[in-house]
């Protein structure tokens, strides 16, 4: 529903159902660059042991192994906004297709350690690439009224694309006996898990030509009329479409295209507003979040879960995880983003406080007692929700929609790879910390969700049906 401060002057945001169903297909399609994201981040946690075994390699090689990805992520996220703004939105999704692709094919059959690390960075330059172009593609095509909810399709598909893999994962497994090494199909089951990711690459690659460029990037380059074709084909007749492309038009400055430099300015280096995507995207990690995916089998095991169930744990988390994003759905055009994102951090804050009371016990024989063991079981899926409802959903959102036209592209890319830096921090260091004093660890994740609420309240503001030209 349009609500009348939503609605914008060239009508804007009132787009007609019928062109609703067409906005949603294209934003579905873009999305699966989202569930790229998931899957492939995931995907690994299935192939690990036979990593571990292949190559006789300790744990500190092996993260290294897994969290090499996340480097590449931060380059693919740096630089898909200028290969953006020069080659267009679709064609960034097509090589990220195709990195996807041959990251799948090379991961499954390596030649050695270092080749397999190889092919993990090309997949992780897919996995940055995609998750700025998803968010920055739907923010520009999506109508303003419905840009949240369409704009979550990517988060959506994110915690979709890790549930997928894991059931994958877990198929292929009983497949082959229960074994990561043992045979299917003329390879070993590990190296099929990271094949089979050919399989939503093509598809995302051949759904990338059935989609519209970007009406912004085509007026950027000055293909006005294909624009405005566009802009109608999503938000219907009733707009002005001339008043629409020169809207659009003078928020960018025309010909100029998005520079790192532009992104330059103020007294810290960075404009305020780049900061503040900065801010969104290193809260939404330092939370801890991606420990409750990367290392949940390690959690399971210390509540006492059978090494062999942890799966089923793992995935119940992953549907929490869904239930939380579809809630988000429907609330973020609703009650906004911001309201999301402080109710999102206080549940997070009570978890995260009650799994670092339940480590705060001694373990037995590996265990924690047992009323301990419980409250940790049912404040991880807390915490879980708590974030799928809010930071998961508003932060690709906002970092899609937050940014002035001039500056998105650039603005996003470093953004998110100021994320993917932060989510390896965090996933890098967890091992140790853990190691170290778990409950302290999760105290940690608590001080950053409570410091996340000033740091909305202060900084963060409202986008909720704004145009993206209103945005500065
Ligand atoms: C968000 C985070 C990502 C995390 C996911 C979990 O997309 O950016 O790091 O894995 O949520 O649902």
């Amino acid at each position: 529903m349009t609500s009348p401060a939503q609605a914008q002057t060239s009508g804007a945001g009132t787009a007609h159902p019928e062109h609703l169903g067409h906005v949603i297909f294209i934003t579905a399609a873009a999305a699966m660059g989202g569930f790229l994201f998931g899957y492939d981040s995931s995907v690994i946690n299935g192939a690990v042991e036979a990593i571990r075994d292949r190559y006789d390699i300790g744990s500190a090689t092996l993260a290294q192994v897994i969290a090499v990805a996340l480097i590449g992520c931060a380059i693919g996220a740096a630089t898909a906004g200028r290969i953006a703004d020069r080659v267009g939105r679709i064609r960034v999704m097509q090589i990220a297709a195709v990195l996807f692709t041959v990251s799948a094919i090379g991961s499954a059959v390596p030649f050695s350690l270092y080749d397999l690390a190889f092919w993990r960075i090309v997949g992780g330059v897919a996995i940055g690439m995609a998750s700025v172009i998803g968010p920055a593609y739907i923010a520009e095509v999506a109508p303003p009224a419905y840009r949240g909810r369409l704009g979550s399709f990517q988060q959506a598909a994110i915690v979709v694309g890790i549930a997928v893999s894991q059931l994958v994962n877990w198929g292929i497994l009983n497949a082959a006996g229960g074994d990561q090494r043992g045979k299917l199909l003329g390879l070993e089951a590990w190296q099929l898990m990271l094949g089979v990711m050919v399989v939503p690459a093509v598809l995302y690659g051949l759904l990338s030509f059935a989609i519209p460029e970007s009406p912004r990037y085509l007026i950027s380059v000055g293909k006005h009329e294909r624009a405005r074709k566009i802009l109608e084909e999503v938000e219907g007749k009733n707009v002005d479409l001339d008043t629409r492309v020169r809207e659009i038009e003078t928020a960018m400055h025309s010909e100029e295209k998005s520079r790192f430099k532009d992104l330059l300015g103020g007294s810290f280096f960075f404009k305020p507003i780049v900061w503040v995507g900065i801010g969104l995207s290193v809260f939404q990690q330092f939370v801890g979040i991606n420990v409750a995916f990367y290392y949940s089998a390690t959690l399971w095991q210390s509540v006492g879960v059978d090494p062999a169930d942890s799966f089923f744990y793992s995935f119940t988390t992953s549907i929490i995880n869904i239930v939380g994003t579809v809630i988000a759905m429907i609330f973020v055009d609703r009650i906004g983003r911001r309201p999301l994102a402080i109710i999102g951090s206080s549940g997070m804050v009570i978890g995260l406080a009650l799994e670092a009371w339940a480590f705060s016990f001694d373990l037995v024989d590996g265990k924690l007692p047992a009323t301990q063991g419980w409250v940790a079981l049912v404040a991880a899926h807390m915490f879980v929700l708590f974030f799928a409802l809010s930071w998961g959903v508003v932060v690709w959102v906002m970092l899609g929609e937050m940014f002035p036209n001039r500056i998105r592209a650039a603005a996003l890319g470093v953004a998110a790879a100021a994320q993917w830096i932060a989510n390896w921090a965090i996933t890098a260091s967890f091992p140790s910390l853990a190691e170290w004093n778990l409950s302290t660890t999760y105290m940690i994740y608590t001080f950053f969700a409570a410091l996340s609420i000033p740091f909305v309240l202060k900084f963060v503001k409202e986008t909720k049906g704004k145009a993206l030209e209103e945005m500065g």
